[in-house]
This record gives C-alpha cells, sequence and structure tokens, in this order.
C-alpha cells in the first residue's frame, strides 16, 4: 500500500481502547464525536470528580454514554482505589465490568485518590486475575521517585515485570506507552500483557509538549527515537499493541489561561482519532522511519481495530466500516456546544486530514 497515493480507504470501524468522556456538559459534547472519529468501540477510563469507585456509579455512567452514542459498545472501568475490594471486583464482573484502572497518586488529571502503594491492592489483583477482569496501567512513578535521567515511564517498567510474573494470568495493559524501552518490556511479557498506543505520541515530541499546552498529556511526549519507536510497534503487526487514543478533552479556556508548564494535561484527538494515527503513519513513512511497505491494510486493520477486540475478548468482525477518502479536508479549530459554553481545541487544527463516513457492510 502507497498511503500517501491512496485516495480512498476501507477500514472496519476503529476501536479506541482508551477514552477520556468526562461527565455532564463535557460529556454530552464529546461523547458523539466518536463517531466522527471512525470508532464503534471504546474503553472509557473512570477519572471522573469523584472517580468512579462503585458499581452502581459505572452502570449508571455506561448508560448515560450509550444514551449519547447508542451505537458505540462502551467497555467501563473502575477507578483503582481501597474501596474496590475482592467482593466488589466480583460484582463488577458481573456487572461486565471489563477493566480497573491504576492511576498513581497525583501524576495526572484527577487522580489524587490514585495509589500510593501497589502491593496493597494484591489481593484485589487476585480477584480481577480469577474474575478476567483487566487491569490497566498508568504506567509512570511519582517524579520524587525516577532516578536522575530516566523517565517517569521507564522507572516504572521494572514494577510492569513484577506484577506480570506475581500475577501471570491477569491480564494487564500498559496504556498510553510512550518510549521505546516501553516497548521492550511489552515485547518481553507474555501474552496477557498487551499496550495502547496514543495517537497524538505518534507525531508529538517533548518539544512540542513543553511549550504549546494543546500538547502537554501525561505521559510527557517524549524524543523523536521514541516516537519513532511507537510507529514502528503500530506496523509492526504484534497484536500486543493496539490503538487507545487517551483523547482527554479540557476547556479551551483552561489550556489557553495557563501559566507556561501550567496547563491541564491531554491532548484532545477524539473526533479525528483515525484520520491523525494515518497521518502520523505517512510522516513516519516520509522521515523513513518505517517503509511504504510496512502500512499495508492488515496491519491497519490490526492495531486500530482487531488487536484491541481481541484483547477484551469482543468479536472482530462488524457490521458496518468507515470509509476514508482523501477530499483536502482540514481538522477544525474546536468542537464546542451550541451556546459556546464549552468549548475544546483540537489536537492538529488546520493539518489536512482524510474525510471519513460510515457505511454498512
Ligand atoms: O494527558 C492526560 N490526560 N493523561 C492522563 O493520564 C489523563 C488525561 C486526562 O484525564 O485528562
Ligand atoms: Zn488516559
Amino acid at each position: 500500500m502507497q498511503l500517501k497515493n491512496i485516495q480512498k480507504l476501507e477500514l472496519p470501524p476503529t476501536a479506541d481502547m482508551h477514552v477520556h468522556l468526562r461527565q455532564d456538559g463535557m460529556m454530552k459534547l464529546v461523547t458523539p464525536t466518536l463517531s466522527s472519529g471512525g470508532v464503534d468501540t471504546a474503553f472509557v477510563m473512570p477519572n471522573l470528580v469523584p472517580p468512579i469507585t462503585t458499581v452502581e456509579r459505572v452502570v449508571e455512567y455506561q448508560s448515560q454514554l450509550q444514551a449519547l452514542a447508542p451505537n458505540v459498545k462502551f467497555l467501563m472501568s473502575l477507578f483503582l482505589h481501597p474501596s474496590v475490594t475482592p467482593e466488589v471486583i466480583a460484582q463488577a464482573a458481573a456487572a461486565g465490568v471489563a477493566g480497573v484502572k491504576m492511576y498513581p497518586q497525583g501524576a495526572t488529571t484527577n487522580s489524587d485518590n490514585g495509589v500510593a502503594n501497589l502491593e496493597a491492592f494484591y489481593d484485589t489483583f487476585a480477584a480481577m486475575e480469577k474474575h478476567n477482569i483487566v487491569l490497566n496501567l498508568h504506567g509512570e512513578v511519582l517524579e520524587a521517585l525516577a532516578p536522575p535521567g530516566v523517565t517517569l515511564e521507564e522507572a516504572f517498567l521494572p514494577t510492569l515485570k513484577q506484577l506480570h510474573e506475581r500475577f501471570p494470568k491477569l491480564r494487564i495493559v500498559l496504556e498510553h506507552c510512550t518510549t521505546a524501552a516501553a516497548v521492550e518490556a511489552v515485547r518481553a511479557c507474555g501474552p496477557t500483557v498487551g499496550a495502547t498506543i496514543t495517537a497524538h505520541h505518534l507525531y508529538l515530541t517533548s518539544h512540542d509538549a513543553c511549550c504549546n499546552p494543546f500538547a502537554f498529556c501525561k505521559p510527557i511526549p517524549k524524543n523523536p527515537t521514541d516516537r519513532d519507536a511507537l510507529i514502528k510497534a503500530v506496523v509492526s503487526g504484534e497484536s500486543k499493541f493496539f490503538f487507545g487514543s487517551d483523547s482527554a478533552p479540557h476547556p479551551l479556556q483552561s489550556k489557553t489561561s495557563a501559566e507556561q508548564g501550567k496547563a491541564p494535561a491531554g491532548v484532545f484527538t477524539q473526533p479525528y482519532v483515525t484520520q491523525l494515527v494515518l497521518l502520523a503513519l505517512e510522516e513516519g513513512i516520509e522521515r523513513g522511519v518505517i517503509a511504504e511497505t510496512d502500512v499495508t491494510q492488515e496491519k491497519l486493520e490490526g492495531f486500530l481495530s482487531k488487536f484491541g477486540r481481541r484483547f477484551y475478548g469482543l468479536p472482530e468482525t462488524s457490521e458496518s466500516k468507515i470509509v476514508l477518502e482523501r477530499k483536502g479536508e482540514k481538522v477544525s479549530a474546536s468542537v464546542k456546544t451550541e451556546d459556546g459554553s464549552i468549548e475544546v481545541g483540537n489536537s492538529r487544527a488546520d493539518d489536512v486530514v482524510f474525510s471519513l463516513r460510515w457505511e454498512a457492510v
């Protein structure tokens, strides 16, 4: 496939295995944008205010999302917290909850109630292993705990290995991996361990994240070599690596009014997620990181759609498809509510992307 010269692509709907859809007005604004980005299956993060720690609340949240996007399959998660006991895990499994997300305390948006000591949760992990609930890791250590010169993600990787060794049947996802070292660490684990890769970490580096609030997120994008290792993992055809956008909307105001380096962490990609992955791959080809021949129909389908579904035990076929065509469409500046009270800036505003539409198979 010569991506650059391809005018029209047909793909199965994208499975986005890491999304932030928020609550209230923001939820109403961003949830419908899943379909413009080609997504029919979404794994939803629980870092709301307050975080989602009960089965009752997660079920309620799921029905709110379902009402806003009836054609999307929502995979739900709980926020790892002392109140998420082995009994709660059993209830969660019965309610069809797919995962439990671990946030290190204070590492990112709405994570003040996160985890300080993972060992305190070993009974919960054992229950998750038994009930086949996935452990989703925000794989970073706190700044104070990383040795000088070692990224927060790299400093976390030994913990990933230990958890996998202790709970070999527990399915674990290293979320939004950002370093070449993380890709290797995930490869070195058995088949129960996978990783999501975002769209934005395929095109941002620390250089962008330092100074542009719309490129600032956690984990911080790393250096060009890391970005390129992620691009290579995307086209490796290895089913351990699948798409999870970590699209994280914040009010435009909070991004533009923040002092340098103080903007809330999160890059909003949802309305164009599939298109942005394709754009990043094209740029990877242009830079010579990957070859034209590395991007095949099969690899795109695997990374964007099939591998994530496979990891979560979902069917890999669908009744609809997405059709992507080059029509000169540009990423819009933002999405906003009709009354303009909530507005979120899009990543890569003004860049030319494929136009996307849905068709029945
Ligand atoms: O950049 C990020 N934003 N990283 C996260 O881990 C959380 C997310 C958010 O919720 O805003
Ligand atoms: Zn996230």
